[in-house]
């Protein structure tokens, strides 16, 4: 066989496999190929037909744009046709396309109108004396599906061109699109309809758009950015692309607030990158950034190839989706017992790094998408977000597949785990929940009662009293410690969620640099690694808890089950009074606890340690104090008693004067 007759094979077998691709994304709104993955196969029959033109059929999907009208809406004829776009993938493409526009036009450097391209459905809305009159889908280009009563509903649409002479004809080319927060309200009322969940915002759109009843479109939040015209009559075409947004805007069509104006090509790819930074922070999805010779006239002369115009290109992002096969399945038992299972990739090429792992979240979820060890699956990583798997490609699932079963030596370690977690919250430097011990705990988790320390604030009187060798006394005891702690310190709270090395001490530095917690949360890495103590391995972990939807829940749902503390400003802590002061507790206090007090004099800067040294700056002795009080003593350490505690918390800053001596550091 020939090289040559293996390319003509090839071509075959590509263009069959886009056409059954394209009929699987237009023509029923269920792709089963990501974009990437359809992009590839295109790319590739592009690479072929360009090295061997003579394998280049009339009807090749190369040479027409995708999708074909489906009969359950009216076919609309287009004014003029929509237009798709050419891509460029890398820093090169775009320069290549760059110097055919030089060239073309004999400049030197080009203005171009840089805007996002948007994920979503492409319509062309016509205003017939300034009212809308019709929407259509692109369809083929030619000829769309007319979605006129569905569009009507989207409050984004202009219904009525909001000038006084409006153009007798004008086509408005848009992009309809769900952003991120509309999509997941969509998907959690499809959730609790029982109804089928969408892969993503453009399937969601694509098939809300399409639905044969526009009251069901109308419940759902589809949005629009208005990005060009196509026929006008009535009315001057605008001079350039910028001045035409302008006008669609003065119209009162949405028009996007990311779009920039940039001259010549290395302004543009300082502008493309730009925008992909941006992209995570975005509440709907772009795959590139569409850059325009600014000047109609421009392109006019420039004119188009095949369908796509000459004047503009779609520079795409690496993309964010990609398949690739599941060669094991992990779990991962968290300090506190949660289970995270994990699939072992085949490495794939995605968001700009390799991945080889991604969460699956949890069993639930595994069950949900059925994933199994052996599938072809969907890959996302989004900006900085942990790698997920999106969905299986079930066209692809091999023969011998079996659903996941969760191994229960895992589930054992998992509950054993969760006990653990359990306690180590409820421990005394923690949120010191006194009466909660080990096999309350056991019989808590395996009960199903407390999943996570959350769950413990929901608990009633009559859950504990139910519980084995609980009497009335116990239950009621424990109930009220429980409520008790509710009232803590973020330093107590930080400490107890048990996050990977984060300790008592780092506890505290972390709530004296930050104040609050909100601060933490937000703050990124490198101002983690500031706070005295932390370095880059506790930073990171602290990045991940903060970063896990998870962690953040837990931590939304103590707070809502009124677990408090008092909010401190971020200060330096050398301008906290005691700040300096090495101070140590000995005895028994009668009005607070040892802890509460060493609580109290960190709030107020000191250092609050185990035993007396030369550094030791006073004791503070209870009753019965004994070997520290002898040592103090000793080495002539001041001590105070009680009282002048009260007096010391009351006035923090004449700390030198009670002393009669500055600070030892
Ligand atoms: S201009 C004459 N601008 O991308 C050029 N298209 O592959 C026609 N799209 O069908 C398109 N954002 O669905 C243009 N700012 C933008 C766009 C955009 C998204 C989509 C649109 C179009 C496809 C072209």
């Amino acid at each position: 066989m020939t090289a040559e007759v293996d390319l003509a094979a090839r071509a075959a077998w590509l263009r069959q496999a886009i056409s059954a691709h394209d009929e699987a994304y237009y023509g029923r709104d269920a792709p089963r190929i990501s974009d990437a993955a359809y992009d590839d196969l295109l790319r590739e029959l592009q690479a072929i037909e360009a090295a061997e033109p003579a394998l280049r059929t009339a009807d090749s999907p190369t040479g027409r744009v995708g999708g074909s009208a489906v009969t359950a809406f009216k076919p609309l004829r287009h004014g003029r046709p929509m237009l798709s776009l050419s891509n460029a993938f890398t820093a090169a493409d775009f320069n290549d396309f760059d110097r055919r526009v030089r060239e073309r036009l004999g400049e030197n450097e080009i203005l171009y109108v840089a805007e996002t391209k948007l994920d979503g459905l492409a319509i062309n809305l016509t205003y017939v004396d300034g009212f809308l009159r019709s929407a259509a889908t692109r369809g083929d280009g030619t000829t769309g599906e007319d979605v006129t009563a569905n569009i009507r509903t989207i409050g984004a649409v202009a219904w009525r061109l909001r000038t006084p002479h409006p153009p007798s004809l004008l086509e408005i080319r848009g992009e309809v699109y769900l952003s991120h927060s509309g999509f997941k309200a969509l998907n959690a009322a499809q959730l609790a309809a029982g109804a089928k969940l969408f892969a993503n915002p453009r399937n969601a759109a694509a098939g809300s758009l399409r639905q044969l009843d526009p009251e069901i479109t109308r419940r759902r939040p589809l949005n629009i950015y208005c990005y060009g015209i196509g026929a006008l009559e009535g009315a001057e075409r605008p001079a350039s692309q910028q001045l035409l947004l302008a006008w669609l805007g003065t119209l009162g069509c949405r028009v996007s607030p990311e779009t920039r104006c940039v001259q010549g090509a290395a302004a543009a790819l300082a502008c493309y990158r730009a925008i992909g930074a941006r992209r995570a922070q975005l509440d709907y999805d772009i795959d590139g950034v569409v850059f325009k010779v600014d000047r109609l006239d421009w392109q006019a002369s420039l004119g188009q190839v095949a369908r796509a115009p000459r004047w503009a290109v779609a520079f795409k992002f690496p993309p964010e989706e990609r398949e690739t096969w599941v060669l094991a399945i992990d779990v991962q038992v968290g300090r506190t017992g949660t289970l995270t299972p994990v699939a072992r990739l085949e490495p794939v090429f995605v968001g700009g790094v390799t991945v080889t792992n991604a969460t699956l979240h949890n069993a639930d979820e595994i069950a949900r998408k059925d994933v199994r060890v052996g599938d072809r699956v969907l890959v996302r990583r989004a900006g900085d977000v942990i790698p997920e798997i999106v969905g299986v490609v079930l066209a692809q699932r091999p023969p011998d597949t079996q659903p996941y079963v969760m191994p229960a030596a895992i589930a054992d370690q998992a509950v054993n785990q969760s006990v653990q977690g359990l306690l180590h919250f409820a421990s005394r430097r923690a949120m010191d929940i006194e009466g909660l011990g080990d096999k309350l705990a056991q019989q808590l988790v395996s009960s199903g009662l407390v999943q996570d320390p959350a769950d413990l604030y929901a608990l009633t009187v009559e859950d504990l009293r139910a519980l084995e060798r609980s009497g009335d006394k116990s239950a009621g005891n424990l109930h009220l410690a429980i409520d008790i702690s509710r009232q803590t310190t973020l330093a107590r709270l930080l400490y107890a969620l048990g996050i990977p090395e984060v300790g008592e001490a780092t506890a505290r530095q972390l709530t004296e640099h930050f104040g609050e917690l909100q601060a933490m949360v937000a703050a990124p890495l490198a101002a983690l690694e500031e706070v005295p103590d932390v370095g880059p391995v506790v930073a990171a972990n602290l990045a991940r808890f903060f970063s896990d939807p998870e962690k953040l829940a837990l931590l939304e749902r103590l707070r809502a089950r009124g677990v408090h503390w008092p909010v401190g400003a971020a200060r330096a802590v050398a301008a906290l009074p005691l700040a300096g002061w090495n101070i140590v507790l000995t005895g028994t206090l009668a009005a607070f606890t040892r802890e509460e007090a060493a609580d109290r004099l960190r709030a107020l800067g000191a250092k609050v340690t185990g035993s007396v040294s030369a550094k030791t700056g006073f004791v503070v002795a209870g009753e019965d104090a004994g070997a520290k009080l002898r040592k103090a003593a000793e080495l002539g350490v001041p001590v105070f008693d009680e009282a002048r505690l009260q007096q010391l918390l009351a006035r923090p800053e004449e700390v030198a004067q009670w002393c009669q001596m500055r600070p030892l550091s």
